[in-house]
């Protein structure tokens, strides 16, 4: 009998590729046979553990609609996202890590998640986008600036976060609308400055195929307490990544990895009284600063 193909199964699929003509797809793709069929010997993969597979799979496809992203979710579990994150924010500062002249590293990224709301109200520097929801209040203010410590002005910080039970507004149900978020510019000095609440840990969706996958891990669901940025402004790399509480559980064990020293800041709790921008409270309330350094773009 005729042997029809390449007696190596690999050789074979990746032989049929030669009439592919988008040199980056083929490139990935190839290397997607390569890891998968290395995978497969490694392990010695049987037929109803690819099956369970194809079905968790199909699941995590299922458990996807317009608010909820599981298979987001399982890149983010796995480190995927971090890692991608990773390599973008090297690849895209390379430029000013190399600038001799420069004093100040970019801020390192960290992953988007799923609850980023585009449109995010533009609100004036210091107002309160906590009022009403659970936490306690806490002042955020710094400055952003290039990797040399000149201020960009106008730059846009969007912000945000879950309330002080880590409930995102995503989350609320109903009709909750746009809650702890808003954008705010930078001043002349680039500073910026609002309020929120103090952000407390969370887990993440555990409640589908990938909470099914970590508790097989043997793994926890839940982030440390963080506020998310993205900050951005013409002619700079723009900038995705979080603040973390110093004092939050799971700075150690983040379900999603995107943890980073550099980003982990102190709330410092005062009495109520007189809070830093001349505001009077009548509680106790936090503050924290962080300042932010952008690369210029290419
Ligand atoms: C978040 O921080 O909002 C998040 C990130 C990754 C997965 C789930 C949530
Ligand atoms: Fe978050």
């Amino acid at each position: 009998m005729t042997q029809h193909q390449t007696a190596d199964i690999t050789q074979a699929v990746l032989d049929r590729l030669s009439d592919s003509t988008d040199p980056r797809f083929r490139e990935i793709i190839s290397a997607v046979i390569r890891h998968a069929h290395a995978l497969v010997r490694e392990v010695d993969l049987k037929p109803d553990e690819w099956m369970a597979a194809i079905q968790f799979l199909t699941r995590v496809g299922q458990t996807c609609d317009d608010k909820r992203q599981e298979f987001i979710l399982l890149s983010d579990t796995l480190g995927i996202s971090m890692l991608v994150v990773q390599l973008e924010q090297a690849r895209r500062s390379a430029k000013a890590l190399q600038d001799r002249t420069a004093t100040l590293p970019p801020t390192e990224a960290t992953v988007q998640g799923p609850f980023y709301w585009e449109g995010a109200p533009v609100l004036p520097l210091g107002t309160d986008i906590g009022v009403g929801m659970p936490g306690e209040p806490a002042h955020y203010s710094g400055r952003v600036t290039d990797t040399h410590g000149r201020p960009i002005a106008g730059c846009c910080v969007d912000v945000w976060s879950g309330d002080g039970e880590g409930v995102y507004d995503m989350q609320m149900g109903g009709d909750a609308g746009m809650r702890l978020r808003a954008r705010f510019h930078t001043d002349e000095q680039g500073r910026y400055h609002f309020w929120s609440i103090k952000p407390t840990y969370y887990p993440v969706p555990d409640d589908g195929p990938v909470g099914e996958m970590l508790r097989g891990m043997g793994r926890h669901p839940n982030r440390p307490g963080h506020i998310h940025m993205m900050v951005y402004r013409d002619g700079y790399v723009p900038l995705t990544t979080h603040l973390f509480a110093d004092d939050s559980p799971y700075l150690d064990s983040d379900a999603v990895f995107g943890v980073r020293d550099s980003l982990v800041v102190h709330f410092e709790r005062h009495a109520a009284g007189s809070a830093p921008d001349g505001r009077v409270m009548d509680r106790p309330f936090h503050s924290t600063s962080y300042d932010f350094a952008l690369a210029p773009a290419a």
